[in-house]
């Protein structure tokens, strides 16, 4: 039965494509079966892991409770190669995202579809990984919705620590339960060693705040990141000696060995 993962933060920006992009191959080079979902509007992820001419998208497994979920279900690409244990249901860029969200709206059990739709797949994969746009969208409660877990990057910056508490509320409301009940974890990211302000105020906000929910792993600033984005490419692979790449490394052990 698959752990599903939810990638959120109320703020645009703050590494959640990132966090799913390196924390999902890190997953899946260790040997775990991964699927990726992606809800974001620039499809970000789609653009990472496949061609941009999938038949099929997330819109189709929404919108149809007939429709066959693993036809839209597509083995990852790097560097033009398949990837073994990683996959995605892929995103459409921002009109259609859109279009779909509003065709959503008047549909019956519009929150609950992703989550009736990966029942019929949970046991082929470990996990489910889904990144998600700075929206509270009837595509996020899908997301929200089917998520046992969730992964909370933050910039150690008063509006990205904010977006922590938009995203808890969010939970809260849309799975109509209490902060203590919501499995999270708040994965520090970007975060500048050299802003010695910032960056003790965050630390200080983060035990204080999220004492048990706060990762060990911290994401440092790297410009690795970028460069690895601009390839198209998870850390590991774009540079695998370096840091950038450990960080995930270390954030998937953490990951795996948060069982609730
Ligand atoms: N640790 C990091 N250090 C420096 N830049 C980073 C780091 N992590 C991510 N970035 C860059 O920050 C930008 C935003 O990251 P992204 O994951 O797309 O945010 P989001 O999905 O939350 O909007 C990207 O250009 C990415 O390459
Ligand atoms: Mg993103």
């Amino acid at each position: 039965m698959a752990r599903i993962i939810c990638v959120a933060n109320g703020k645009g920006g703050v590494n959640k494509t990132t966090t799913t992009v390196n924390l999902g191959y890190e997953l899946a080079k260790k040997g775990f079966r991964v699927l990726f979902v992606d809800f974001d509007s620039q499809s970000d992820l789609s653009k990472y892991f496949t061609n941009m001419d999938s038949e099929f998208y997330i819109g189709d497994v929404l919108l149809d409770h007939k429709f066959d979920i693993q036809k839209a279900i597509y083995p990852a690409i790097i560097k033009g190669d398949e990837m073994p244990n990683l996959f995605i249901i892929p995103g459409r860029t921002r009109d259609v995202m859109t279009k779909l969200d509003m065709d959503m709206v008047s549909l019956q059990r519009r929150e609950q579809r992703l989550e009736m739709q990966l029942k019929k797949v949970a046991d082929d994969y470990d996990f489910v990984i889904c990144d998600t746009p700075p929206t509270a969208n009837t595509l996020v409660m899908n997301a929200v919705n089917a998520a046992d877990e969730f992964i909370i990057p933050t910039e150690f910056k008063s509006n990205s620590l904010d977006g922590i508490d938009t995203v808890l509320d969010h939970i809260q409301e849309v799975k109509f339960c209490e902060e203590d009940e919501i499995n999270f974890l708040v994965v520090p990211s970007k975060i500048d060693k050299r802003a010695k302000k910032s960056l003790n105020y965050g630390i200080e906000y983060c035990a204080e705040r999220f004492p048990e929910n706060t990762a060990k792993t911290t994401i440092w600033q790297r410009t690795d990141f970028t460069d690895a984005e601009f390839r198209s490419l998870p850390c590991s692979v774009a540079n695998p000696a370096s840091e950038a790449a450990m960080y995930y490394k270390n954030l998937a052990n953490e990951v795996i060995n948060n069982v609730a």
